[in-house]
C-alpha cells in the first residue's frame, strides 16, 4: 500500500516520478472525453484540482487560447512534471502552477468559470471540504466537475455506484443542475460528475 501510494496516491522520489510517467498516458481518452462533455469557451479561466503530471491542463490549454488554465497538487514531483508538460504555456502566461491542497484553494472567491478534478478526490482527507472549496473559487453560473476511474473496483457496476455517491456529495455542496455520465474505458470505465453553481 506504501509503495502504492508514493507512486500514485501521493506521488513523491523515485516512484512518484515513475507514477507520473504511467498515470499521464492512459489519460488521453479520458481527458478529451471530459472536455467533451463541459461547455468551454476560448477566454475561461479552469482550474484543475490535483494536476498531477498535468496531462488533463495540456488538453485544456488548446481549448482556452485566450484563458488561463491553474492547476494546484500537493506532490512537488507531480508539479514538476506538470511543468515540463505545458512549459510553452507557462511561458505564455497561460498556465499557471502552484503548491496547494484541495483543503484551501489559494484563490480569491469566484475566480473561475471551470474547476475540475480528475483521480483526486478519493485521496482527500475531507471531500465535502474540498468540493465546497471547488464551489467557493467559481464564478455562479461555473461548472464543477469531478472525474473518476477508480482502477481499484472491478465492474462497471461499483463504478456507477461511485458515481451516485458523488453526485450526491456535490449536490449536498450545493450544486444545481448536476449529472452522471459514464463511459466504458479500459482498464475501468470512468464517470463524469458535472454540476453548476
Ligand atoms: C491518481 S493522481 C491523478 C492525477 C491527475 N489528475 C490524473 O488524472 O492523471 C492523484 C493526484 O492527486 C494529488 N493529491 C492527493 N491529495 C491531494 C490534496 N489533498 N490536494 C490536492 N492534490 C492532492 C496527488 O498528489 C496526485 O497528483
Amino acid at each position: 500500500m506504501k509503495i502504492l501510494d508514493a507512486t500514485f496516491g501521493h506521488p513523491r522520489g523515485l516512484l512518484g516520478r515513475l507514477g507520473g510517467m504511467i498515470m499521464a498516458r492512459p489519460t488521453i481518452q479520458r481527458n478529451a472525453w471530459t472536455i467533451r462533455l463541459l461547455t468551454i469557451h476560448p477566454g475561461d479561466h479552469i482550474l484543475d484540482v490535483g494536476c498531477g503530471p498535468g496531462a488533463l491542463i495540456h488538453a485544456l490549454a488548446q481549448h482556452t487560447p485566450d484563458g488561463l488554465v491553474a492547476g494546484i497538487d500537493t506532490s512537488p514531483v507531480m508539479l514538476h512534471q506538470a511543468s515540463r508538460r505545458n512549459a510553452g504555456s507557462i511561458q505564455h502566461g497561460r498556465v499557471h502552477l502552484q503548491r496547494a491542497s484541495a483543503m484551501a484553494l489559494p484563490f480569491a472567491d469566484a475566480t473561475f468559470d471551470i474547476v475540475l478534478s480528475a483521480n483526486s478526490v478519493q485521496l482527500w482527507p475531507n471531500q465535502l471540504a474540498g468540493v465546497t472549496e471547488m464551489r467557493r473559487v467559481l464564478k455562479p453560473g461555473g461548472q464543477i466537475a469531478i472525474i473518476l476511474q477508480p482502477v481499484w473496483v472491478k465492474t462497471s457496476d461499483e463504478v456507477k455506484a461511485l458515481g451516485d455517491n458523488l453526485q450526491q456529495l456535490i449536490s449536498s455542496a450545493g450544486f444545481r443542475s448536476t449529472s452522471c455520465a459514464f463511459k466504458e474505458m479500459k482498464p475501468i470505465g470512468s464517470v463524469c460528475i458535472v454540476g453548476q453553481k
